[in-house]
């Protein structure tokens, strides 16, 4: 049956992305499309890029966002980073890690990979390891994985990078506004994230960052790079000061971007960052209070992005199908290899709130009910409160 844009249905977004969008981004995304060479327009870009710029904490000139969703932005890291020869070495412990290998293959690169376990992080003992027994351009790695709801700890695998002169190419599509992440400090030389999960914004960006070290490689290659749309160098020749057109940017959802951004450094990222972890720790007391059991130990958990299991005996999909027709509350399905075993709870950026801590442990709770599976509702939401002084 055919349905009118006008007739989607208003959800609540708490699954792996795309997030509820804050009414200030909304109206932004209304404001007229002007074209991608007006000077006027200049200006917007050039702000998104400082607001990028604070956001992954860096000073690397080459920051701003490629047309396209997150896995735009993957690719262009990968295909401006790699080229055929090339030793990789690829972190995968989940589903876009993998992602990144089929890439770096693609591109013909030479790629070694440590497999991890789906729901742990990628052990540094394994990198320097590897690092040991080969010489590596580029380490893969995903910052948030969220297929599994694991955080990468870095500071051993920036350092182990470091020493052996190896470049990082870093996934933080569901860390990047939510958690943490230092792309200078931790000497990134590419990054890559997208537009609709902490950030706030509905999908169709894909911020990314360059260090001088990365664009002088791209700019160096004995090949020429396998994208024309994503080359890097043609791309800051349009970002950067010479403003030689390379494709019809999208005003609407720079707009978007811009205003994210702004308030991003309105809340001030610390403050983002105590909100979204506050929020999940809330979440994670009530689900345990309630006799739910959480996939991932807690020192590697993701603030942004709580995977819980499925209990013996419930059919996952109904329950989310009920929660849909029910509450109009999407949550995530399993993926990959966590597929049936795993729901994916999101608290990113404006869904990252008391209140939607508080739906979902209330609705979860009756989508199981109805299934002859009993929670502790009052224990749940208590141990939510508690923590969050509500
Ligand atoms: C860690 C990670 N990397 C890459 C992607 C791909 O992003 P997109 O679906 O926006 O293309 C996702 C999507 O959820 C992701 O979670």
């Amino acid at each position: 049956m055919a349905l009118n844009p006008a007739e989607a249905p208003l959800r609540k977004l708490m699954g792996p992305g795309p997030m509820d969008i804050h009414p200030r981004v909304y109206r932004a995304l209304t404001s007229p499309v002007i074209g991608h060479m007006d000077p006027a327009y200049f200006k917007i870009l050039d702000q998104v890029g400082e607001g990028l710029r604070k956001v992954f904490q860096t000073q690397n000139r080459v920051t701003h966002a490629t047309p396209g969703t997150g896995t735009s932005g993957m690719e262009a890291c990968v295909a401006n980073l790699m080229e055929p020869g090339d030793q990789v070495l690829a972190c995968v412990h989940g589903y876009f890690g993998d992602r990144i290998r089929q890439m770096a293959e693609r591109q013909e690169a030479e790629v070694t990979v440590i497999e991890g376990e789906w729901g742990k992080p990628t052990e540094p003992e394994k990198v320097a390891e590897a690092f040991k027994a080969n010489a590596y351009k580029v380490i893969t790695v995903v910052h948030a994985e969220t297929s599994t709801g694991v955080l990468q700890p870095m500071d051993d695998i920036v350092s182990l990078a470091k020493e052996h002169g190896v470049m990082i190419l870093l996934d933080t599509v569901t860390s990047l506004g939510g958690v943490e992440l230092k792309a200078d400090e931790w000497g990134l030389d590419a990054a890559y994230s997208c537009s609709q999960k902490c950030i706030g914004c509905p999908p169709g960006l894909a911020p990314v960052t360059f260090s001088d070290r990365a664009v002088e490689a791209a700019r160096n290659r004995k090949h020429p790079i396998r994208s024309w749309y994503l080359d890097i160098t043609l791309l800051d020749q349009y970002w950067g000061s010479t403003r030689v057109y390379h494709h019809t940017s999208s005003s609407t959802l720079n707009y978007a971007l811009l205003e994210a951004l702004l308030l991003i450094e309105e809340e001030g990222l610390q403050n983002r960052f105590e909100r979204h972890l506050r929020n999940h720790q809330a979440l994670v007391a009530g689900v345990e209070a309630m006799g739910l059991e959480m996939l991932v130990k807690p020192e590697h958990r993701l603030p942004t992005l709580n995977t819980i299991r499925v209990p013996e005996g419930v059919d996952e999909a109904k329950v989310r199908g009920y929660l849909l027709e029910t509450f109009n509350l999407e949550i995530g399905a399993g993926l990959g290899a966590l597929a049936g075993q795993v729901w994916r709870i999101g608290l990113m950026g404006y869904s990252s709130s008391v209140e939607n801590v508080l739906f979902f442990l209330s609705a979860i709770s009756r989508a199981l009910a109805i299934q002859d599976y009993k929670t502790d509702l009052s224990a749940g939401s208590e141990a939510a409160m508690s923590l969050l002084n509500a």
